[in-house]
């Protein structure tokens, strides 16, 4: 049985979707130059719990040739390396792009090059809709709502305009859009996820990617936590076992989805604002974190919620765990996992 490649695998997707396949038998391979702070710590964790079935590449995406051939021995390919943060992409532009956009090219050109293609699955994010224009937003409380009472209902659907924003807008958005043109033009097998906020163990978060960690660790160290804009801004989440469901079931279908973007979150029934999230930690917590407030940050939107309806009618699949229950989780594994 040939090995499923995870590009990125080190990081907190990948070791999650690492974990639930070799926890199944599947043999796994994680190609990672293991540059985001924190994730060695999952390669530690991944090495203990499963040796035998485990391979871990440490190279880089950006290098063609060692990219090339982990491609060709693969069943399918779940492509996670990434330049996640839009502050780093603002400071180091050309950075981002070689990571995000050549880097993903390189995949792409191996399995064009390829008789039979496998399957791949590209998470996207949802910063490729930029700051909707066109999505009127009132105040309601500590949160940010749209008026149609449709879009507040359901979520933004993948009807909406492209717009990339920031150049980690523009280098996903570039991704997204080759990675769904080389299914149109060379049929290639591949779905994209343009995933919203997504939560859970493994997560290494810090102030530039992976708020919701962000915020539990700040609490968990008694630090303070600086809200960029005035924590209205309101996103749906996604607890990271729901995600991992929905990658399989993209991978096992990708010749029936493929070329297709398929928004991914939690939905308007997991959607919470920053200020609202605070108020949800000061109940875990028993106390309420120290706050300071700053400018809102370029590229910040004030309001994404995912409209997932097009991946659950293609698929059944849907969301299982609510927010409360996924921010205790997250909470837990933090605390278990800071030093004593
Ligand atoms: N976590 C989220 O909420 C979220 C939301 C939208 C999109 N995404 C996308 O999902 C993917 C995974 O996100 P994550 O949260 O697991 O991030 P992560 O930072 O935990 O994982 C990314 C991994 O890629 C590795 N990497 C970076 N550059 C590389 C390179 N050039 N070559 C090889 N490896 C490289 C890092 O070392 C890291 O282990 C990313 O593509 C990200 O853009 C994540």
């Amino acid at each position: 049985m040939k090995p499923i490649l995870i590009t990125g695998g080190a990081g907190f997707i990948g070791t999650n979707l690492a974990a639930r396949l070799l926890s199944s038998g599947q043999s796994v391979v994680l190609y990672d130059n293991v540059s985001r702070c924190g994730v060695e710590k999952n390669l530690h964790w991944l090495r203990a719990h499963f040796q035998d079935a485990l391979t871990i590449l440490t190279a880089d995406t950006r290098d063609r040739e060692a990219f090339g051939h982990a491609v060709c021995d693969a069943s399918a390919v779940f492509h996670f390396a990434a330049q996640v943060a839009v502050t780093t992409s603002l400071s180091s532009p050309e950075l981002d792009f070689d990571v995000n956009v050549r880097g993903t090219l390189h995949l792409l050109e191996t399995l064009r090059a390829m008789r039979n293609p496998p399957p791949l699955v590209f998470t996207s994010t949802n910063k490729v809709y930029g700051s909707l224009p066109g999505v009127e937003l009132g105040l309601h409380g500590r949160r940010y709502e749209p008026v149609d009472p449709g879009i507040r209902a359901g979520g933004v659907g993948e009807e909406q305009g492209l717009e990339f924003y920031s150049p980690y807008g523009c280098s996903k958005g570039s991704a997204d859009q080759y990675i769904l043109d080389y299914a149109r033009s060379f049929g290639i097998p591949a779905v994209v996820f343009r995933m919203s906020c997504i939560y859970g163990p493994h997560q290494h978060g810090n102030e530039d990617q992976g708020w919701l960690a962000h915020f539990l660790l700040r609490a968990l160290r008694k630090e303070p936590i600086t809200i960029y804009g005035d924590g209205r801004q309101v996103r749906d989440i996604l607890f990271i076992d729901d995600l991992v469901e929905a990658l399989l079931i993209a991978k096992e279908n990708a010749s029936r989805l493929s070329g297709a973007a398929f928004n991914m979150g939690g939905g308007p029934q997991n959607s919470i604002s920053l200020l609202e999230l605070i108020d949800l930690i000061a109940k875990m917590h028993g106390e309420l974190p120290p706050l300071e407030f700053a400018d809102w940050r370029i590229g910040d939107q004030r309001y994404y919620v995912s409209d997932c309806s097009k991946f659950q009618k293609a698929t059944g699949w849907a969301p299982t765990v609510c927010a409360p229950e996924g921010l205790q989780r997250l909470y837990d594994w933090l605390k278990e996992s800071l030093p004593s």
